[in-house]
């Protein structure tokens, strides 16, 4: 038993002869060059029988395919837009990097307007509003009050003037002191209020429920501008009373992606008409929206493409183009292209 142990350590234990070592080292190499080039082999396997020294280095790049629009040319028409008009439209963002073009405002006062729902009331009579969006801030409201019950609604403040900010501006900061005017009033020409867009909506009833008002907004095409999650990049503290009307589709998209105007302008700015940001809003209408940069000075008009035979609406950016939103069926292109066909 003893000696069996004392054979088996002889044979690989560090009293191994030389001729030993020698045989086991080969061996080792044998094994270890075998592994190296089994594996490395392998990748080359799934290429045919082209030995490693002839595959180019980099894979070749696939052949190239032409890239599709969306909307094809012969379903496009083009029209011109003044480029002094990427200063104006519902989704203008105006805010402390880009100023309000002052110029063209069509505001309509509020006091004493026939057309003004009686749903909700006004702080002051010099309430006014973007002529063209009372109808939709009078279904915002309406519906605000039959579902609150609240009767106390009121609006506090719409369009300013650039004199009216600074005294807001003023009177804040006499108040309040400078940093915290800053964080809740824009500086004059930094805005949104001239553009007559923005609408400060509260309420001193028992039944005011500014969640209603912020979790459906956006079904009027209103959004609430300046939310606590969005102060970076609004520059903004958190002010649940301000609505900015944006319009449909995009009030809609801003909610569900959780996007501020800052941020969606940001995106939508990424769309061409040829690659558009595609959406079906929740009642059914599919929408195509896209960005097409001004070209030219100023004075000089840039010509939009959108799509023939579609409802469409354009806006500027206020930053260097305009935004498109056009209501897109398939089907009715479909139509368009087999009536041309037959022409
Ligand atoms: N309160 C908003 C930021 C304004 O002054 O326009
Ligand atoms: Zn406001």
């Amino acid at each position: 038993m003893k000696r069996r142990v004392t054979r088996y350590n002889d044979r690989f234990g560090p009293s191994m002869s030389s001729g030993m070592t020698v045989l086991a080292i080969f061996l080792a190499a044998v094994v270890i060059l075998s592994v190296y080039f089994a594996c490395n082999a392998f990748p080359l396997r799934g290429s045919g029988d082209t030995a490693a020294e002839d595959l180019p280095e980099v894979a070749p790049p696939p052949p190239e395919t032409e890239e599709m629009s969306l909307i094809p040319e012969e379903l496009t028409a083009r029209v011109n837009f003044s480029n002094a008009d990427i200063a104006h439209g519902y989704l203008i963002l105006v805010n402390k990097d880009h100023e309000y073009s002052f110029g063209g405002e069509d505001v309509v006062a509020l006091y004493h307007n026939e057309d003004k729902s009686p749903s909700y009331g006004l702080a002051t009579s010099d309430i006014a509003c973007e002529r063209s969006i009372l109808p939709f801030l009078n279904e915002f409201l309406d519906a605000y009050s039959e579902a609150s019950g609240d009767e106390n609604v009121v609006i506090n403040s719409g369009y300013r003037s650039f004199e009216a900010q600074q005294q807001i501006l003023d009177d804040r900061i006499a108040s309040d002191g400078e940093e915290e005017a800053y964080k809740y009033v824009a500086l004059p020409g930094q805005s949104e209020h001239h553009t007559g867009l923005g609408m400060d909506i509260a309420s001193w009833g028992e039944n005011y429920n500014s969640a209603w008002l912020t979790e459906n907004c956006w079904h009027f095409g209103f959004v609430q501008r300046y939310r606590a999650d969005k102060v970076a990049i609004t520059g903004i503290s958190s002010e649940y009373w301000h609505y900015r009307y944006v319009g449909k589709p995009h009030a809609e998209i801003m909610m569900k992606e959780n996007l501020c105007l800052e941020e969606y302008i940001e995106l939508i700015r990424t769309y061409t008409y040829e690659k558009p940001y595609t959406f079906a809003a929740e009642d059914g209408t599919q929408y195509v929206i896209y960005s097409v940069r001004a070209v030219g000075s100023e004075e000089a008009e840039t010509a939009v493409p959108v799509p023939k035979g579609a409802a469409y609406t354009v806006s500027g950016d206020n930053i260097d183009g305009f935004i498109v939103s056009a209501v897109w069926e398939t089907s009715a292109a479909a139509t368009e292209t087999e009536g041309e066909e037959t022409e």
